[in-house]
């Protein structure tokens, strides 16, 4: 399908924004149950305290009431009852001696010997208490005579919400997988109608470039015809509409390749070349326009490379840029086209002396019907598609191109391919 990469940042978008919801909804539930149930021990621990509060009985000393604690709704509540001395008042059972002894329980004992009521999170073993510690008053005199201690086991709190965290996990990595899928495609379904509206403009730009050249060829048939017979001013009408005509002829095939290319119905038709031989097919070819410039054409090769290519495109790939070359160097200058290996890649590079490319122009030679310097090469019959074939031609092969310019001093347009053997 056209348009993967942007397929795969529509569908990233999408996944994005589903892993935050989820985050979000899991953050929510799991703060929300964890304060409903914080807050469901607080009660639970107060009311425990409320109740052994009655069960304390205040005389000169404090004595305490164990049977008092047998309603069911604070049965799992374990309760000591210190003097003022620190002495033990109630008799816990031997078990919970441990759990009352815990150091972190001398501060709050401390505390509430000046009055002061404490609540203490203590592990005892495999268990997690809350420990209230509060002071008993003589309702009269309202001085502390002793300290009552309640305990209550609070581990299902954090068994609860390590369950919670599980099975929000859980869910969310299932959710993440579905979502992972459900974003992929519906990616690919709100980019299929514009993917094929493209192709079809993709299709009817390379038709349309086709259709033209028809006409083409036989206006300049005809014009060719009158160019013949015609002589005086109606000749030079006639040359004029035939240069005009060649270089219309030479846009509509540059635009006829890249459409067809775009459309993806243009195939590279590989064949083992040797790059020696192709370059000095080239120089026989491009010298006669060489000397007509006043510019040295040559090459420059050093053993054989070999590549896996489409020998036609390989051809014009190289002349594109032989006539770049040559169409940029002062009369007096000189071109040459190398070829070497390195690294397990065939490097084919042709150097100019010419007028060199502006920094700021070098990022978008590239780019169709660009050219640096505008009216000059509109003189020279260039319309700045060459380059944009000559990347196709490249990418096609899995190669790279470069360009390397200094202005004043010359250009180096480098192409690399994988080499064979
Ligand atoms: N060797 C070079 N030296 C200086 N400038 C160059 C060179 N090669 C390319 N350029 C600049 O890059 C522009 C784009 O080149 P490209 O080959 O794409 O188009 P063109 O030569 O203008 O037209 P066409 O190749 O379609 O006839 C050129 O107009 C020119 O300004
Ligand atoms: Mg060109």
């Amino acid at each position: 399908m056209m348009f993967r990469g942007a397929l795969a940042r529509l569908a990233a978008q999408y996944f994005i924004l589903l892993v935050l919801i989820l985050g979000c909804f899991d953050l929510i539930v799991y703060v929300t149950v964890s304060q409903s149930l914080q807050a469901k021990a607080d009660n639970d621990l107060n009311h425990a305290v409320s109740q052994a509060a009655k069960q304390v009985v205040i005389t000169d000393t404090v004595s305490f009431n164990a049977q008092g604690l047998l309603d069911p709704s604070v049965a799992d509540v374990f309760v000591r009852v210190l003097d003022i001395k620190g002495q033990e008042v109630s008799q816990p059972r031997a078990e919970l001696k441990k759990l009352f002894n815990n150091p972190n329980l001398t501060a709050p004992i401390a505390a509430a010997k000046a009055g002061q009521s404490v609540e203490t999170r203590v592990s005892s073993g495999t268990d997690i208490y809350m420990v209230d510690t509060s002071p008993i008053l003589n309702p009269k005199s309202h001085k502390v005579v002793g300290i009552l201690q309640v305990a209550q086991a609070v581990s299902w709190v954090d068994d609860a919400l390590s369950g919670l965290v599980r099975q929000l996990v859980l869910a969310s990595a299932i959710g993440i997988l579905l979502g992972a899928l459900a974003s992929l495609l519906m990616a690919s379904r709100s980019l299929r109608p514009i993917s094929r509206a493209f192709q079809r403009q993709r299709e009817f730009v390379a038709d349309a470039s086709h259709e033209l050249r028809t006409p083409l060829t036989l206006i300049r048939t005809n014009v060719e015809a009158w160019l013949r017979r015609s002589n005086g001013t109606s000749r030079a009408y006639a040359r004029s509409i035939v240069e005009e005509v060649e270089q219309l002829n030479r846009i509509v095939g540059d635009l006829t390749t890249l459409a067809l290319a775009d459309a993806r119905q243009l195939r590279i038709e590989p064949q083992p070349l040797e790059l020696n031989e192709v370059v000095r097919g080239l120089m026989t070819q491009a010298t006669p326009l060489a000397d007509e410039r006043g510019v040295t054409l040559r090459p420059d090769l050093n053993g054989g490379v070999r590549v896996d290519a489409d020998l036609v495109r390989v051809r014009q790939l190289l002349l594109i840029l032989i006539d770049n070359a040559l169409s940029h160097t002062p009369s007096g200058g000189q071109v040459l086209v190398g070829v070497t290996r390195q690294n397990g890649r065939a490097h084919v590079t042709v150097t100019d002396t010419g007028e060199g490319i502006p920094p700021r122009d070098l990022p978008h030679i590239f780019e169709r019907f660009y050219r640096a310097d505008k009216a000059r090469t509109r003189e020279n019959g260039g319309s700045g598609l060459g380059l944009a074939i000559a990347k196709w031609i490249v990418d096609a092969h899995k190669g790279e191109i470069g360009v390397k310019s200094s202005e004043g001093k010359g250009t180096a347009v480098d192409v690399s391919l994988p080499a064979l053997d």
